[in-house]
């Protein structure tokens, strides 16, 4: 296993692979604490410092487990957290990104963190009925309390962005971001680049999908929300597979998984880049470390690219409803 390098967003340094912690508690089936907290402690033991969570993963068990994970360790982790989603899973989405909301839902993540500060707070998604000026106001009070060191967004659109790193600076922008979702490549990650704000993507195995482990959603728990969503449906899946099984190749020719390949693609996007693949599992840990050794020439990345041209994706990467909160 290779040392895991230093990256930075904005002014803050993180290993350059981040440990998404949301499947542990929320979305993909059920979980078992004590093998996440072995994830966790190996990721700490690897040089895994950036851990993402949020207060909406698991209606706070998320945020607990972590504090426990993270408890007698805390100077060795970025503790990025979010808030925004004021309903819980399976009821209709409802934002909320109002001061008081802010403040509130501080408080409560510090709470079952178990920490005096978090290290990175991000909105989880625009309220697009509260100015962002307000929200971010708000959150640049916790800045100036003590309680939150940088500020983040996510899945906030360019206009958005600008109006937010106008009233304090903001860090990082955390966005879907994978070789089968592209979205912010053409107008929101030029706006970042500009504004010197790092970006994090989420999901870079697009749900596990291009690690080639999923032939179907038969496997999958009844409540895992793969199961809903479009790029999972029949007809779609299907078509999505074809895509995965050129990576295979791709990624055979090299000696490594489809999944390494796929978040090799992402590391490479620029420096200024750190994917947060999310897994419960030693194994699929060390192997997403695996990936920050790859080293992509310009021919690899074209070669990837066109294994998987976005006309070819099958089905969007949320449920109509969803796609509405999303690059605001
Ligand atoms: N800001 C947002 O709105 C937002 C939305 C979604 C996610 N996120 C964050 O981003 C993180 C990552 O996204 P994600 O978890 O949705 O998707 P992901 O990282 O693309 O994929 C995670 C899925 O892939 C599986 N997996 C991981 N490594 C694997 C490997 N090497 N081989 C085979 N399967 C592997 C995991 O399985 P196991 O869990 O069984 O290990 C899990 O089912 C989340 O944990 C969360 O922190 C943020």
């Amino acid at each position: 296993m290779t040392d895991v390098p230093t990256r930075h967003l904005g002014r803050l340094a993180v290993s350059a692979q981040g440990l998404g912690c949301m499947g542990m508690s929320h979305g993909y089936g059920d979980s078992d604490d004590a093998q996440s907290i072995a994830t966790l402690h190996r990721a700490l033991d690897l040089g895994v410092t950036l851990l993402d969570t949020a207060d909406f993963y698991g209606a706070g068990h998320n945020e607990e487990l972590i504090g426990r994970a993270v408890a007698g360790r805390r100077d060795e982790v970025v503790l990025a957290t979010k808030f925004g989603f004021a309903n819980r899973l399976g009821e209709p989405t409802r934002v909320r990104g109002d001061a008081a909301y802010v403040r509130q839902a501080c408080e409560a993540s510090l709470r079952r963190l178990g920490v005096d500060h978090i290290d990175l707070y991000y909105q989880h998604r625009v309220d697009p009925d509260v100015p962002i000026e307000e929200t971010v106001g708000a959150m640049a009070e916790l800045v100036q309390a003590g309680k939150v060191r940088h500020l983040g967004l996510s899945e906030a659109g360019a206009h958005t962005i600008r109006r937010a790193h106008a009233v304090h600076p903001i860090t990082a922008l955390q966005s879907e971001w994978s070789l089968w979702t592209r979205d912010i490549e053409a107008e929101i990650a030029p706006v970042c680049r500009e504004l010197g704000i790092g970006m994090v993507p989420f999901s870079p195995l697009g749900r596990g999908f291009l690690t080639g482990q999923y032939s179907s959603v038969e496997g999958l728990a009844e409540n895992d929300v793969r199961r809903s969503q479009p790029r999972f449906a029949d007809g779609n899946l299907e078509r999505n597979l074809a895509i995965v099984r050129k990576l295979k190749d791709l990624a055979a020719a090299k000696g490594v998984t489809a999944g390494q390949l796929a978040l090799a693609w992402v590391q490479h996007r620029g420096a200024d880049v750190v994917p947060i693949p999310g897994t419960r599992r030693l194994r699929y840990l060390e192997e997403n470390l695996g990936a920050l050794a790859l080293d992509l020439s310009p021919q690899d990345l074209a070669a990837i690219e066109a294994a998987a041209p976005p006309e070819q994706i099958a089905g969007t990467r949320y449920d109509a409803t969803s796609l509405t909160f999303v690059n605001n």
